[in-house]
């Protein structure tokens, strides 16, 4: 029996609730996994503080967080799920793999352009600069092969290759390069205000909170930008408004984007709105009652969360020592 590949992904913890485009890019892929791989999946609170915080909210989105990553059907029994803060070899890596991290190539990370001109200049922490080197660390410390993440985090995910295969050049065979997993049609789900950028929590007002009140996610889809053509077909290109309704119906209906056209032919964007509405609505019904399940037992949710660190630390110390050995360090 070949042994199952390594699986590991994180999300931040950084709204109140994750948002459509978490879930069809990202975690729907997670739970997917489970059956076919080794996973590792964490909720990453080191990387929420690389922008102002406050820490009560940052307790309790984490918390929920942890929660939503059980609703969406992670089940602690096959995977490890863990916060990344309770684990600290992830900051202890961070330290090694930014000391060969060159600063020309930590500046041309897209994100930390992106963000750090919102925070304004000069304003943006070292933290937000070396963001991509934890997330190097969080992957390498586990040895994944894959990592199924949303289009937005190719750029990263390049970066913990490059990190690692330089790491092995230098010191010799330690970490396992990882490749990126990018579902196919969700790997980019749109603004719905903005269909020309990805769906961010940045951007609320083109963004579908899954724990937000039904009617505010029933009215976001039924104001989102469309065209002044009249068909409902899939055109990225031209129709980026109905092409991204199109995906998301897609996947809450489990039905191909083809037959959704087919379901749809002859009748307006109202219609296409109304069904997308539809499924979404039923799906975050009970994506919030489970979730809300899951935080009303507190102890057991804190429990869950220790094992799951226990199980983490497990395969990150171990790695962790293998590298401090490579480095030279002598044995504490
Ligand atoms: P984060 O927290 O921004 O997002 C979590 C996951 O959701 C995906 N995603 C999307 N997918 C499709 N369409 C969208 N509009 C959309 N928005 C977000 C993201 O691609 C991601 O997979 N840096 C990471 C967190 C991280 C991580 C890691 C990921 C830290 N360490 C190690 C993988 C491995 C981030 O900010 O994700």
């Amino acid at each position: 029996m070949t042994a199952q590949p390594r699986v590991l992904s994180g999300i931040q913890p950084t709204a109140d609730s994750f948002h459509i485009g978490n879930v069809l890019g990202a975690l729907n892929q997670w739970a997917d996994l489970q059956s076919q791989a080794d996973c590792f999946y964490a909720v990453v609170d080191l990387h929420a503080i690389t922008v102002a915080h406050d820490p009560a909210v940052l307790h309790q989105r984490t918390l929920t967080s942890y929660a939503q990553l059980l609703a969406v059907g992670l089940d602690s029994e096959k995977s490890t799920i863990f916060v990344q803060s309770q684990v600290p070899e992830h900051a202890q890596l961070q330290w090694v793999l930014g000391c060969i991290t060159g600063m020309g190539e930590a500046s041309r990370m897209t994100q930390f352009k992106d963000k750090s001109s919102k925070e304004g200049s000069g304003a943006a922490s070292v933290g937000l600069f070396t963001y991509p080197i934890l997330q190097a660390a969080d992957i390498l410390l586990y040895a994944a092969d894959e990592v199924p993440v949303g289009e937005d985090q190719r750029q990263h995910l390049e970066l913990s290759r490059d990190l690692a295969e330089r790491f092995n050049t230098r010191f010799g065979q330690t970490f396992v390069v990882p490749k990126t997993r990018v579902i196919k049609g969700a790997a980019k789900i749109l603004d719905l205000q903005d269909p020309t950028s990805k769906m961010s929590k940045s951007l609320p007002a083109g963004c579908v909170f899954l724990l937000d009140d039904p009617k505010v996610i029933a009215k976001k889809i039924k104001t989102a930008v469309t065209d002044s053509d009249m068909e409902i077909r899939y055109d990225l290109v031209n129709k980026p408004g109905v092409s991204n309704l199109l995906t998301i119906l897609s996947a809450f209906s489990d039905l191909s984007v083809e037959e959704c056209e087919r379901e749809l032919a002859g009748k307006g964007y109202g219609d296409l709105k109304g069904r997308t509405a539809e499924v979404v609505l039923a799906y975050a019904e009970q994506y919030s009652t489970r979730t809300r399940e899951f935080l009303a037992d507190r102890a057991e949710l804190e429990r869950i969360m220790l094992d799951g660190a226990t199980k983490a630390r497990a395969v990150a110390a171990p790695m962790l020592a293998k590298v401090y050995e490579r480095l030279g360090f002598v044995h504490a």
